[in-house]
């Protein structure tokens, strides 16, 4: 099976593993402080904060923008359920915005109307790992003075006019779960320029914790440990590599695909990279085959595809309760019933990729 994430680990991150467990200092210690320095000199940014997931990274970026009670924070309404979660986890409320048809990201023109004196901040996703609209994004933002701050979690390396994803926003979260572009494991990582914004993260990391056993607020168990950085700091390192052998892997795919009839293949909007987090297609009506049967068609045939995501945030129960309903985001509601994602990464080699094109030809049209 041609699946569609793969650990890709090497004897570097396995080397690092057992020289953390030979230090005997396995918690949070100096491996976490490197991944820190490195992940910020990765991004452009001043400084980086880590966390035990990305989730953890968007909770506690939120929580220093002083995200809380009663307030507002604008969003995507396709994206993982973890770039919300932590909005309702703090007390706030997450405003929903529609999806561009070709890029799956915020449809910045729809922002504008959703703004409100509650608005706290923006918190666009870079879906599937292109960063969305950002010159557009950042004019708003600073016509209104409402931060912004990335979901990078599924963007690491991509770039908009040549600025790093996590250096565009004043936060940029991101996540290093197993099947992410590099990954530790579990874990997250969120940078800034603002030092006061550290602080505040630091804090929230461990128990709201100012000073030795000074709790000033509340705060969870968010810390990373030194193992899981350990192989952080060496995926760290590959993530170019990585990122392009990812890119090749979908050009090579979207030549074989070009002419197949009733699929929309994903494209890249200009003045940015797509680091191919996920490469996505659209099956269309016209394909004549429900989607669930396109997915067991290919997994008969060795592909692993799968779909992020089948619903768009809004048409979980959770988030209906804050007056949401079916048909409220119509784009973000289609792309929900007809994305399938396809194995790029960089263990699929080019005859994975011709098998994977065989695959489709032959399940859609015979
Ligand atoms: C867009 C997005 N946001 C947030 C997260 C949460 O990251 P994690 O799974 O590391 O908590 C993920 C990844 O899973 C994601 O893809």
């Amino acid at each position: 099976m041609i699946t569609i994430a793969a650990p890709n680990l090497g004897k570097e991150e396995i080397d690092a593993v057992n020289a953390v467990l030979e230090s005997g200092m396995l918690a949070q210690g100096p491996q976490v402080a490197k991944l820190e320095e490195d992940f910020a000199a990765y991004c452009g940014t001043k400084f980086a904060v880590a966390f035990n997931s990305g989730t953890a990274a968007i909770h506690a970026a939120l929580y220093a923008a002083g995200v809380g009670d009663g307030d507002e924070v604008i969003t995507t309404s396709f994206s993982f359920m973890a770039t919300i979660n932590p909005i309702l986890m703090l007390g706030a409320k997450p405003v929903l915005v529609d999806i561009k048809a070709d890029d799956y990201n915020i449809d910045i023109a729809k922002i504008a109307t959703a703004i409100t004196p509650k608005t706290k901040a923006i918190m666009p996703v870079h879906l599937y790992g292109q960063p969305c609209d950002w010159a557009e994004l950042q004019q708003l933002a600073d016509k209104h003075k409402i931060m912004l701050i990335e979901d990078a979690c599924q963007a690491i390396g991509a770039t908009y006019d040549g600025k790093m994803t996590g250096a565009l926003g004043a936060m940029g979260c991101f996540s290093l779960y197993a099947t992410k572009n590099i990954m530790s494991g579990e874990g997250g990582v969120t940078t800034t320029d603002d030092e006061e914004s550290v602080r505040l993260m630091k804090q929230f990391r461990q128990h709201g914790m100012s000073a030795q056993y000074e709790y000033v607020d509340l705060g969870y168990n968010y810390r990373m440990t030194d193992l899981h950085a350990a192989i952080a700091i060496e995926q760290l390192k590959k993530t170019d590599t990585f990122n392009a052998t990812r890119v090749k892997n979908a050009e090579q795919l979207t030549n074989l695909l070009m002419e197949v009839k009733d699929i929309v293949l994903p494209t890249i909007s200009p003045d940015r990279t797509h680091v191919f987090h996920q490469y996505t297609i659209r099956l269309t009506d016209e394909a004549g085959i429900s989607r669930a049967d396109f997915v067991a068609g290919l997994k008969e045939k060795g592909v692993g595809a799968n779909i992020y995501y089948p619903k768009a945030l809004h048409q979980y129960s959770h988030v209906q309760k804050l007056g949401y309903q079916d048909g409220d985001f119509p784009v973000a509601e289609q792309a929900g019933r007809e994305v399938v994602s396809l194995p790029i990464h960089p263990k699929v080699t080019e005859e994975d990729i011709a098998t994977i094109a065989e695959a489709i030809k032959t399940t859609l049209h015979g």
